[in-house]
């Protein structure tokens, strides 16, 4: 795993905004896997700025969403659908038709995940996937578990994520209890991934997920076996990393 800590938040922001605008500009057609949350806002907002003013150009990419909560469409705020929108899609040149998130509204939840690895897959794969993590290290939605999840699946949350989720809806209880993520698999088939982290509630995830056992109990660890995973984090994020 290659580590790169920066000073702040958006000084984590603006290098990884860099990776995904590379990507982007060596690879026009690339196909991203993008993640949701409040970490990568900086760095969707960097990548607005560079479209606005240096011309970085969106519109061959392909995007796949790392999860969405069952039940929630794009007409609702809360949603990652909608999310994505206001944060990048509704601001640059990207073809919507492009870009995939998992339908929370699906009727056939089971069927959807189906249709969404298959969709994944025809696309060729993700070349470049962003990761946020949570504070039981968890990616996308792949809670601590007894196994890794292999494919997209419908997860229930834990009551820790839901807490954590519940500033952005007015109530704990408006927070929905399914969600649909890829899967732990489907992720470590992304032939790069780049995990962002900040603060210092991310500081014992980050711990894990570098150095700790790798088990589905800390979901990131498994980053360990990843030939291509890099981990960009502020100096709070990093601070139960030894010598970094
Ligand atoms: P956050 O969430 O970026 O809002 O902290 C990250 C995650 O739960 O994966």
């Amino acid at each position: 795993m290659r580590i790169l800590v920066t000073d702040s938040y958006e000084a984590m922001s603006r290098e990884a905004a860099k990776i995904l605008a590379g990507q982007i500009w060596l690879w026009p057609d690339t196909v991203l896997g993008l993640a949701t949350g409040s970490t990568p806002v900086g760095m969707y907002r960097e990548l607005v700025r560079l479209h606005r003013d240096e011309g970085l150009d969106f519109s061959q990419v392909t995007s796949f969403n790392l999860d969405e909560y069952v039940g929630l469409g794009r007409e609702d705020d809360q949603s990652y659908q909608a999310f994505m929108h206001k944060q990048l899609f509704d601001q640059v040149n990207i073809d919507v038709a492009k870009t995939h998130v998992p339908n929370g509204k699906a009727e056939d939840i089971g069927a959807e995940c189906e249709r969404y690895e298959r969709s994944i897959r025809e696309a060729g794969g993700i070349d470049l996937q962003v990761l946020g993590i949570g504070r039981n290290a968890h990616i996308g939605f792949n809670e601590p578990d007894d196994h890794f999840a292999r494919q997209t699946h419908r997860v229930a949350l834990k009551e820790s994520t839901i807490r954590a989720n519940s500033r952005f809806f007015e109530r704990e209880a408006d927070v929905p209890r399914y969600a649909i993520s890829m899967g732990i698999g489907t992720i470590l088939k992304a032939r790069r991934i780049l995990l962002l982290a900040n603060g210092r509630e991310k500081a014992q995830a980050v711990y894990d997920a570098v150095l700790g056992d790798i088990t589905p109990e800390h979901p990131a660890s498994i980053l360990q076996f990843h030939p291509q995973a890099m981990l960009i984090l502020d100096r709070e994020a990093a601070s139960l990393l030894p010598n970094v």
